[in-house]
């Protein structure tokens, strides 16, 4: 994290007036990883799954979260303390208590275990107040004066996608399944988030809809996936490490189609460089399970940091939310389809985008005796190379805005670099996990060849200038 601030990865936002938690800003290196990560995701989903991508507002009308169901249901369990107001997740400080999860009991569960266990306000040690429903998202309002209507903050981008779904079933020419990609920021007005980055009041999220036959979850490539093997906990917390083949062929994940994009995103995540060791696969328990899912499996993150943190969390959402708004809208949800009338049911694959960042960043921090560096992905790194002149003289300078013109002509995302040291430079650029630096030299004067060096081994090549495209 101190690199972080430092080097311009992430900071947290509204410093100067004293900062607010829950908010942080992607500074100019930070901006390229996360872009890079929404790259690995979105390219993936589009190119190799068919989706469509789409973009929606994040200020909806109310109408839409009364039908989800969100404006009932969507909420945490509060409790605050009597003496000094700080507010807190029952569940949270449960957990705290008891190292067991704690997020899937209710207020009267939480309530008496509060009293048993003897836990007090962590801040003053005051009493703490009875636990109650607390509602998650932002309102506000559209428009002014008497004409002004309830709105909210989206606190998901599903909703946005599915009040579009007859239009979309409409442009993909009525055909199932049929997956829609939507990326961009979700709001949640979280009680205390103290986790840093991995509780964030305005995040960013990657979710797909596939809308589905119900009667066919089933998917053609699950082939890909099926050997692959992870540790899985089910709902009873039974844990073991087990094939997504024979996960499926014993019914602990009951969805081909949820094994199947349990299995691509954990390829993805290790694409992108978080450590795949530290990935086990989690299934919702039944009281912890939101209330439009029938069956949601996360993957999750073991941190050292921060404990078990929520990557992506797929589930059946089966015909809950399109019925939902067809009840409310009156837009009719049923297609005819294969000789067969029915309300498609919705497999939901729903990434954070921040929590995947933060665990990229934990997963690549690497310590060694003489430097503290980011050991990217190239695909991941904020830039693919720096370029430096040895020294700013003798036309070398010159020389090396030359290479870099030349390789940014090229597509190739570098940095140019002239001051300080060399050897400051090189410092500089593996810090933030720039996996190649280029340097020109009074060789390259003489026969146009530039060095390469790779940041992880420190060793060094000597390439054509012509050639720096290919050898990078
Ligand atoms: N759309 C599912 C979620 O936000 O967790």
């Amino acid at each position: 994290m101190d690199i972080a601030k430092r080097r311009g990865i992430i900071y947290p936002s509204f410093e100067i007036y004293g900062g607010v938690s829950g908010f942080y800003d992607y500074g100019p290196v930070g901006i390229r990883i996360k872009q890079n990560i929404e790259r690995i995701i979105r390219d993936y989903f589009i190119l190799k799954e068919n989706c469509f991508e789409i973009d929606s507002p994040v200020l909806n009308p109310e109408a839409i979260w009364v039908a989800s169901g969100h404006v009932e249901n969507f909420a945490d369990k509060l409790t605050q303390c009597m003496k000094c107001g700080e507010p807190y997740r029952a569940d949270h400080l449960v957990e705290e208590k008891t190292k067991k999860q704690a997020d899937h009991l209710g207020i009267r569960e939480l309530n008496e275990l509060i009293e048993e266990l003897g836990i007090k306000c962590p801040r003053c040690g005051g009493k703490l107040g009875e636990v109650y429903d607390y509602n998650l998202m932002f309102h506000t309002f559209i428009g002014p004066g008497m004409k002004k209507e309830s709105a909210y903050l989206r606190p998901e981008t599903a909703q946005t996608t599915y009040i579009s779904f007859r239009r979309l079933w409409e442009i993909g020419r009525k055909k199932l399944p049929l997956g829609v990609f939507q990326i961009g920021k979700s709001f949640r007005n979280e009680i205390s988030p103290r986790q840093g980055m991995i509780r964030l009041r305005e995040f960013y999220q990657a979710e797909i809809q596939f809308f589905v036959d119900p009667e066919k979850k089933e998917s053609e490539k699950f082939d890909d996936v099926r050997e692959i093997e992870v540790e899985i906990i089910t709902k009873d917390d039974e844990k073991f490490r087990i094939s997504l083949n024979d996960a499926v062929e014993d019914e602990v994940i009951k969805t081909q189609m949820i094994a199947y994009f349990l299995g691509r995103s954990f390829q993805l995540f290790e694409r992108m460089g978080i450590n795949p060791k530290r990935l086990r696969f989690r299934q919702h328990k039944d009281d912890e399970r939101a209330f439009y899912s029938s069956d949601t499996w996360d993957i999750e993150f073991i941190s050292n940091n921060f404990g078990r943190i929520e990557l992506v969390g797929i589930s059946d959402r089966t015909d809950y939310d399109l019925r939902a708004h067809m009840e409310l809208s009156g837009q009719d949800m049923n297609i005819n389809y294969n000789g067969k009338k029915f309300i498609p049911h919705v497999i939901e694959i729903a990434y954070g985008i921040d929590r995947p960042f933060y665990c990229v960043i934990e997963s690549c921090y690497t310590s060694e005796k003489d430097r503290k560096y980011f050991r990217f992905p190239e695909d991941v790194a904020p830039y693919s190379a720096a370029v430096f002149p040895l020294v700013n003289k003798d036309g070398l300078d010159k020389k090396a805005l030359e290479v870099f013109n030349f390789i940014t002509d090229n597509g190739i995302y570098a940095v140019y670099d002239k001051s300080g040291s060399i050897g400051r430079r090189y410092a500089r650029a593996d810090e933030i996990g720039i996996p190649k630096c280029i340097t020109i030299d009074y060789e390259t004067m003489e026969n146009d060849t530039v060095t390469i060096r790779d940041r992880d081994t420190r060793r060094q090549i000597r390439v054509k200038m012509n050639e720096i495209c290919k050898a990078l």
